[in-house]
C-alpha cells in the first residue's frame, strides 16, 4: 500500500507539469504582431513553399495542405509550433525552424490574403459528416464543428482554422493524428478530445465534406 501511495505521489507531478500543447499565448501584443505581417515580404519568402504548397497556396497533392485564405493567426501558430517542436513533421519542422517570428508573421499575412481553394461537390455519401458538423452528437461530448469552424468552414479570427476547400487526404490524416495523439499542439486539447470520439469512417466523411465546401 505504501509503495502504491509513493508511486502515485511520484507520478502525480508529471501530470501537473505536463508540457503545454503549445507555447502560444494570445496576448494583445502577439495578435498585433501577426496583424502587422508584411504581405509583400511574405510573398517573397513563400517562393520556397511553392514546391509543396502550390502556386498561390493551393496545394496540388492530397498530402500537402492548402494554405491560401487560412487565418493568419492559425498559420503563424502552426509555424511557431513546428519551430519549437510542439508539432512534429519531418518536412515542416526544419523549414519552420529556419524562419524568424517576423518571417512567420509575414508568411501568415501573405497566405491569408490569397483566395481559398474551390472544389466540386462530393458525389459520395457524407450524411454522417453533415450531421456532425451541424448538430454534433449529444450522446457523446461532441459539439457541432460549426460552432468553432464556422457554418461555411471559414474559421474564426483567434486561432480556429478555416477548413473549407482543404485537401481531404490532409484533413483526414491530421484528424487521425489528433485522434492517436501524434498531433498534440491544440490548446486545451480541444481537437484531441473531439477526434478521439470520431470513428475513422466519420473522419473520412468529415474530410470530404470540408474539401467540397466553398
Ligand atoms: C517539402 C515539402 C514542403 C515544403 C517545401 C513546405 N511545406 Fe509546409 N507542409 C508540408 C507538409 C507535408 C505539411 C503537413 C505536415 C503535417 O501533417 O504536420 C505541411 C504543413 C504546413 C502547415 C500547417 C498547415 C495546417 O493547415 O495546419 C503550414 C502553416 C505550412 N506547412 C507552411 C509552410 C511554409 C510557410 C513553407 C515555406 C516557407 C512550407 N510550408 C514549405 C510540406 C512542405
Ligand atoms: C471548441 C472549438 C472546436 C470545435 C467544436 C471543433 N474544432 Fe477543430 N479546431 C479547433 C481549434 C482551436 C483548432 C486549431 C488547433 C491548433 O492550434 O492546432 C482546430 C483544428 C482543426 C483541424 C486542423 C486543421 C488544419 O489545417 O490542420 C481540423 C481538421 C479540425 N479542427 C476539424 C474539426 C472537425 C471535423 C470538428 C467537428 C467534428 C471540429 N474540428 C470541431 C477548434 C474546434
Amino acid at each position: 500500500m505504501k509503495r502504491i501511495l509513493s508511486l502515485i505521489l511520484f507520478i502525480a507531478p508529471a501530470f501537473v507539469l505536463a508540457e503545454p500543447a503549445s507555447n502560444m499565448v494570445w496576448m494583445p501584443e502577439t495578435l498585433n504582431f501577426v496583424k502587422d505581417g508584411d504581405v509583400k515580404k511574405g510573398e517573397q519568402l513563400a517562393e520556397s513553399c511553392i514546391g509543396c504548397h502550390g502556386e498561390k497556396g493551393i496545394s496540388p497533392m492530397g498530402m500537402f495542405p492548402s494554405l491560401a485564405g487560412q487565418m493568419a493567426n492559425y498559420t503563424y501558430k502552426q509555424l511557431r509550433d513546428y519551430a519549437e517542436g510542439k508539432r512534429e513533421n519531418s518536412m515542416m519542422s526544419s523549414i519552420a525552424a529556419g524562419l524568424s517570428e517576423k518571417d512567420s508573421a509575414d508568411l501568415a499575412a501573405w497566405f491569408q490574403s490569397l483566395p481559398a481553394a474551390q472544389n466540386q461537390p462530393s458525389q459520395d455519401d457524407i450524411s454522417k459528416a453533415i450531421s456532425l458538423v451541424k448538430k454534433g452528437n449529444g450522446k457523446k461530448i461532441l459539439p457541432p464543428c460549426f460552432v468553432c469552424h464556422g457554418s461555411e468552414g471559414e474559421g474564426q479570427k483567434m486561432d480556429t482554422p478555416a477548413l473549407a476547400g482543404q485537401q481531404a487526404d490532409y484533413t483526414e490524416a491530421t484528424l487521425l493524428a489528433y485522434k492517436n495523439g501524434t498531433r498534440h499542439n491544440d490548446l486545451y486539447s480541444r481537437m484531441r478530445v473531439i477526434a478521439k470520439q470520431l470513428s475513422d469512417d466519420e473522419i473520412k466523411q468529415l474530410a470530404e465534406y470540408y474539401q467540397q465546401l466553398k
